[in-house]
């Protein structure tokens, strides 16, 4: 299940060194980066023009073709357009988005959470988005419970191209490696399909709004995985932790860069809420990810702005 898009990719100046990527990883205990003052929730940054937090982490991938390398992944997940984040504030994550200068944009599910009355003004919105080599998306398990056909269909009519256990593969100055994107773990991701005719040593990033396929991903030679769904815990209450996402199964890929094997995984915190309108010590995010050609042992988290 794929098809084939050329493009030309920018070229970007070097990677870090190991030791200090090995450092910045450690200083910031092993997950990511948090700049001061990102404990109140950024939503409520009135006026600044910057609503969300952008989370700017490097990736090194060991199988990226160098045509590939410096590729700018902007990614927004867990939208849950409705009354919680009204369409003045994903317009806002729209420009911001579209002020990162992306390559590409992955957007990772739960568009809308309850009604299918916010499908359409949220598909209108991300519509747009403008990335140089495209807007890609997957669904969220709130998608399928609202109405999977019709977010599908609300997205593509906004030429966002929605990856429902398939692929594409992007080829460069000789070169290639593949954007795939599954379903909702719960609700019929197929990694077998969306692989299919990917060779197992390619690059490869896979859309998944699930953290949880990560387990699946590793066995496939997955090389990235950008991921959403569990909003980061969305409260953290001091000493005892995070709302959400407490499953022992989800405490270890809940937020930010992690790995499995040879698989690494980014799970973003969204910018949208459920149940609470609010966050704590957790803000909304808009994640900037900068793919680059060399060892994957660590991943550097850049900054937050
Ligand atoms: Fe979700």
């Amino acid at each position: 299940m794929g098809s084939s898009l050329i493009f030309p990719v920018p070229g970007n100046p070097g990677a870090g060194d190991r030791l200090s990527r090995w450092i910045g990883r450690w200083r910031n205990g092993g997950v990511e980066n948090y700049s001061a003052g990102e404990g109140l929730d950024s939503s409520l940054r009135w006026g600044s023009g910057s609503r969300f937090t952008v989370n700017r982490e490097r990736i090194w991938l060991d199988a990226l073709p160098s045509a590939f390398h410096g590729l700018r992944v902007v990614q927004i997940s867990d939208i849950h357009h409705g009354l919680f984040l009204p369409k003045e504030w994903l317009s806002d994550a729209v420009r911001q988005a579209n002020r990162l200068n992306p390559d590409i944009i992955a957007l990772t599910g739960d568009f809308v959470t309850y009604s299918r009355r916010n499908i359409e003004p949220a598909a209108e919105l991300l519509g747009r988005l403008r990335a140089r080599y495209g807007v890609y998306a997957v669904l969220g398990n709130h998608d399928f419970r609202v109405d999977a056909e019709a977010v599908t269909l609300a997205l593509r009519r906004q030429q966002i191209d929605v990856l429902r256990n398939r692929h594409v593969t992007l080829r460069f100055g000789g070169e290639s490696m593949h954007l795939a994107g599954v379903d909702d773990y719960g609700y019929g991701a197929d990694l077998r399909r969306a692989m299919r005719g990917v060779p197992r040593d390619a690059a490869t990033v896979l859309l998944a709004h699930n953290p949880r396929v990560i387990h699946l991903a590793s066995r496939h030679g997955v090389s990235l995985i950008l991921s959403g769904h569990t909003h980061g815990g969305q409260v953290n209450l001091p000493l005892l932790g995070t709302v959400y996402g407490r499953s022992p199964e989800r405490l270890r890929y809940k937020i930010g860069w992690d790995r499995m094997g040879t698989t690494q995984i980014y799970v973003s915190r969204g910018i949208g809420t459920i149940v609470l309108p609010w966050r704590l010590r957790c803000p909304a995010e808009i994640t900037h990810l900068e793919l680059l050609q060399g060892a994957s042992a660590v991943s550097r988290p850049v900054a937050a702005d």
